[in-house]
């Protein structure tokens, strides 16, 4: 039978530098969506430029340092995948659409 091994760590995905290189086969990750509005107060968190643009309705700004913010992410992710590991990209990678956009919970009952 196979045997693994797992290590539980809880910090902020954007510094993986506690992970070696090459060290993880398979990521599986549900980050926060950029331009969503539950997610809007958590990005404001991680860089407090983004509030205000958002408040100035300033899409593509918030859009971009949002994404600024999971770069982070994907490029430790990167640096730690195994190079034998299948390709895989998050589950959940946010994919930039088209054009930035903000969606919001809808007012009222629906
Ligand atoms: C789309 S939700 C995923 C929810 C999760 N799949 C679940 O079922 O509970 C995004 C999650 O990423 C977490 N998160 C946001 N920024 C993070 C960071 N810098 N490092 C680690 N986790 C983060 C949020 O707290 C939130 O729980």
């Amino acid at each position: 039978m196979l045997s693994t091994e797992h290590k539980i760590a809880i910090s902020d995905a954007r510094d993986l530098s506690f992970i070696d290189d090459q060290s993880v086969d398979i990521v599986v990750t549900s980050p926060p969506y950029p331009m969503i509005e539950m997610w809007d107060e958590l990005f404001g968190m991680l860089n407090p430029e983004i509030a205000p643009a958002l408040e100035r309705d300033e899409s593509r700004v918030a859009f971009e340092l949002m994404h600024k913010e999971l770069d982070r992410v994907w490029s430790g992710l990167l640096r730690v995948l195994t190079r034998k590991s299948t390709p895989t990209r998050p589950v959940s990678a946010p994919r930039p659409p088209a054009r930035p956009f903000r969606w919001k919970k809808p007012r009222g009952d629906v």
